[in-house]
């Protein structure tokens, strides 16, 4: 898979993607802030449109995915395994020692992603996300990278 980081030319297409992929999508100017502030990469299918995308920001040794989505006609071959390894895999080189994220307690798709990536669960906030019932907790999860990644 070739990453690329994208840019405000993609505004459009992540707005599109998060919409389909989450219950609490972005809003166009939240992905132009985003673009501007963090790091976002994707990877585009044979005909030029975008498959999925990741954004994660970072601060000396340490990283955070903040979003990471394949588009649903897409989802469930081995796509987002793919990107996630090439955002590892990226970080590593670049000298990131730790990256952290959150997740949803209902998302079990996403957590046997990140652990079949090598994830190790960290903790859990309790109630942390708005959802139909009320709140749900995330799930903390922290990725040990290293050089040879
Ligand atoms: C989560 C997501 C990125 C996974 O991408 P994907 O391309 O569908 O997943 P892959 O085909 O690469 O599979 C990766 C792992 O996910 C798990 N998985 C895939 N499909 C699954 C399914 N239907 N049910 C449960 N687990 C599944 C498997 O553990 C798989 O591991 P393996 O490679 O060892 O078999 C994608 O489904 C998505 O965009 N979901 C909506 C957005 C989202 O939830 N993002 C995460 C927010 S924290």
């Amino acid at each position: 898979m070739k990453l690329e980081a994208l840019s405000l030319a993609d505004v459009d297409a992540l707005v599109a993607l998060d919409a389909a992929t989450n219950i609490h999508p972005w809003t166009a100017p939240l992905w132009r802030d985003t673009l501007n502030q963090q790091h976002t990469v994707g990877f585009r299918d044979a005909g030029g449109q975008l498959g999925g995308a990741a954004v994660f920001s970072r601060v000396l040794d340490e990283a955070e995915l903040l979003m990471i989505a394949i588009a649903p006609a897409q989802q469930g071959k081995g796509l987002g395994r793919a990107l996630l390894d090439g955002v590892l895999r990226q970080l590593a080189a670049e000298g990131v020692r730790e990256m952290f994220l959150e997740v949803r307690a209902s998302n079990q798709r996403a957590q046997a992603l990140y652990q079949s990536a090598g994830a190790n669960e960290i903790g859990q906030r309790r109630n942390y996300y708005p959802c139909a019932g009320g709140r749900e907790d995330a799930h903390l999860y922290a990725f040990y990278l290293s050089a040879a990644a």
